[in-house]
Parts: C-alpha cells; structure tokens; sequence
C-alpha cells in the first residue's frame, strides 16, 4: 500500500512527531528509510516504496513548498508567465540527495525478493500543485492557466518533463527496482488536454529514462483516465498500469490487462468500511484481475483513519491464509 500511505501507522505518526516537519523527515535518510520499512515488516508486503513526496520536485526546482499540519500541501502558486522567473531552469539534484540515499539505505536493509518502488508526479498533476499552490477539489486554477496561455502552460510541462526523468534516472540508479509515475488529477482532462498534458509528457518521460537506463521498469498511474487508459499505455509506453477503483473492471481487464500487468484497484473506503462489505470488494477484484499479470493494491491511497485489523483481514483473504 502506498501514497501517503503511513499515516495509519502509529510507528509512522511517531517518527513523523520526532522529525518536525514533513519535509524535514523526507529529507533525512536515516529516518525515511525506516518510513519505508516500516510497512513491510510490520506486513510482509512484496514490495516497498520510497518514502517522499511528489512535490520534492518543484522544491528543488526552487519554489517554496511546506506541509502545514492538517492543510496538505502549500506552495507559492505560479499564477502566470512571470512565476516562472522564479524556478530554476534545471533540477538541483544537490537537494534531492537525501532521497538517493534513503534509497540505498533502503536497497541495502530490504531482503533481495522485496521490490523497491521509487516514484514522481507526472508532470500535469505537479503542475496543478505548483499553479495552484495547495489541493483543489478539481484543480481549477491549473485548467484556468492552460486555457488562458496554453504557450506559457507548455513552457512549464517541459521543465517537468526534463526534471522528472532525471529524477526517475538518479532513483533507479540509486537502486530503485521500478519507479511509479502518478497522475493523480488525470481525470480532469477532456480527451484533447489529456493527449497533450497526461499522454505526450508521459510518454518523453518514459523515453528519456530509458535511453539513460535501458530496460527500466515504469508503472504508470492516471487516475481517473477511465475509457482513456488503453490509449494511455499504448501511447506512453509504460510497462504497467495503476488501476483506480471507479473503472469498469471487465473493460479493464479486456482492453488494459490484455496489454499489460495492471495493479489496483481496491476502493481505500471498502478497507475503510472493513467486514463483509470489504471481503466481497476484494473478491471482486481477484475475480476479475488474477487470470492474468496483476498486483493487488489499492485505487489509490490509504485513508488514515483505516483501521490496521481491516488491513490485516485483507491481507488473508488476499494470500488465503
Ligand atoms: O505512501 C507513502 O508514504 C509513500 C510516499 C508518498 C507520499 N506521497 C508521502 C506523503 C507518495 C508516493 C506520495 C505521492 C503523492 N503526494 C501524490 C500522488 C499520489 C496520490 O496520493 O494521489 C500526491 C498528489 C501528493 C501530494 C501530497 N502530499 C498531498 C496532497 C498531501 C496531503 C495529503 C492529505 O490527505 O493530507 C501530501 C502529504 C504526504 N505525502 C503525507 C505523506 C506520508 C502525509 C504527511 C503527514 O501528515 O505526515
């Protein structure tokens, strides 16, 4: 389980008091790595993530990023052309070090059979943070600025293009196994500015990272991409596909898995809700998703407030232990 996914563990909440601030926890190693632990031994799962967060990306791009308690995310939003003045052309990976070394912390204490996932915001979703400064509910003022300039909206996806897949190339020579690309706000797009602002910047990232590392294994995740996915993952190229839980699972499975491995996509509010009502969700995505190459995940992240029993209910019925 990932995505902001420690907040239902107390060993979480605790080192996340000892550090200070978010940010302050993502960027020392020595403690994000035990972040990143901390959910497989407490569960054994296959596979960890890396503990960070998408919007490192534009902090080390020099926009001022902070975590308030309780509020998410708040940056200094670009409204216009002019704050752009304000970013570095190029990524400082200088900045970003402590995460290369969370994750060679993190290689090294994981047994070898465990996957280590590293992971950036696609561009479209990072830049609705940046262009907004904080969540919105459906991310209006990012939509606002590439109607009003889409020239200038352009200018800003090639800077995260370019410092995405940079970043992806350091995680995986780091000794990240995979890495995860998620576009969480996908599903606002029209078909048009999905081709343009989920599809085409994907598909550069996806490209640049393998001419740097050939073979390297990309998940892609577009949330909310529904009818659009199969074309999604034709068109980027990614090797695998997040699945959310709104999609139709049998068009999933007939036009999306028949392609790809696919992970996904337990409602969070099903492992939420717990009891029988989460037991016949998880056997409905088993029955549709196990006769071929699938991860069983949520379709996106953990709420905080999920109890660690449902947790440990679902994970029985999933291994059928
Ligand atoms: O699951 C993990 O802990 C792995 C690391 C991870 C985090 N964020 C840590 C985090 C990952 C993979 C993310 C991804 C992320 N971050 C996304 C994409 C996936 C998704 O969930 O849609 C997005 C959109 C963000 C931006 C972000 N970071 C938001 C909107 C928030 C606030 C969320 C909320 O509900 O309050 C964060 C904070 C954040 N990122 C936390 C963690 C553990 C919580 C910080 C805390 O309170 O301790």
């Amino acid at each position: 389980m990932m995505r902001q996914a420690g907040r239902y563990l107390p060993e979480y909440r605790a080192l996340r008091e000892k550090a200070g601030s978010f940010l302050d926890l993502v960027f020392n190693s020595e403690l994000a790595a035990e972040v990143t632990l901390q959910p497989v031994r407490r569960f054994g799962f296959d596979a960890a993530i890396l503990f960070s967060d998408i919007l490192v990306v534009p902090h080390a791009l020099g926009q001022a990023v902070t975590f308030a308690a309780g509020e998410g995310p708040l940056l200094d939003p670009i409204t216009d052309r002019t704050g752009f003045e304000r970013l570095t052309s190029e990524i400082d990976h200088n900045a970003l070090a402590p995460v290369y070394e969370t994750i060679r912390r993190v290689k090294a204490d994981l047994p070898p059979a465990v996957t280590l996932l590293g992971f950036c915001g696609a561009p479209w979703t990072v830049a609705t943070y940046m262009v907004a400064g904080r969540g919105t509910p459906n991310q209006a003022p990012a939509r606002m600025f590439a109607y009003h300039d889409a020239a200038a909206f352009d200018v800003l996806m090639d800077v995260l293009v370019e410092a995405s897949a940079s970043y992806l190339v350091r995680q995986l020579q780091a000794g990240a196994d995979a890495v995860q690309i998620f576009d969480t706000w996908a599903g606002v797009l029209s078909p048009d500015q999905f081709a343009r602002w989920c599809i085409a910047p994907t598909r550069r990232i996806v490209t640049m990272v393998r001419l740097q590392v050939p073979g390297a294994k990309i998940i892609g995740f577009p949330r909310g991409a529904g009818s659009q996915l199969p074309r999604y993952v034709a068109e980027t190229g990614v090797d695998a596909a997040g699945l959310d839980w709104m999609i139709d699972r049998d068009f999933a499975r007939e036009r999306v898995q028949s392609a790809v491995p696919v992970q996904g996509n337990l409602d969070p509010l099903a492992l939420l809700a717990g009891g029988t009502a989460m037991d016949r969700a998880i056997d409905a995505v088993i029955e549709a998703f196990a006769g071929g190459p699938f991860i069983f995940n949520l379709g996106h992240g953990i709420l905080p407030e999920t109890p660690i029993a449902h947790v440990e209910q679902m994970l029985k019925r999933v291994r059928g232990s």
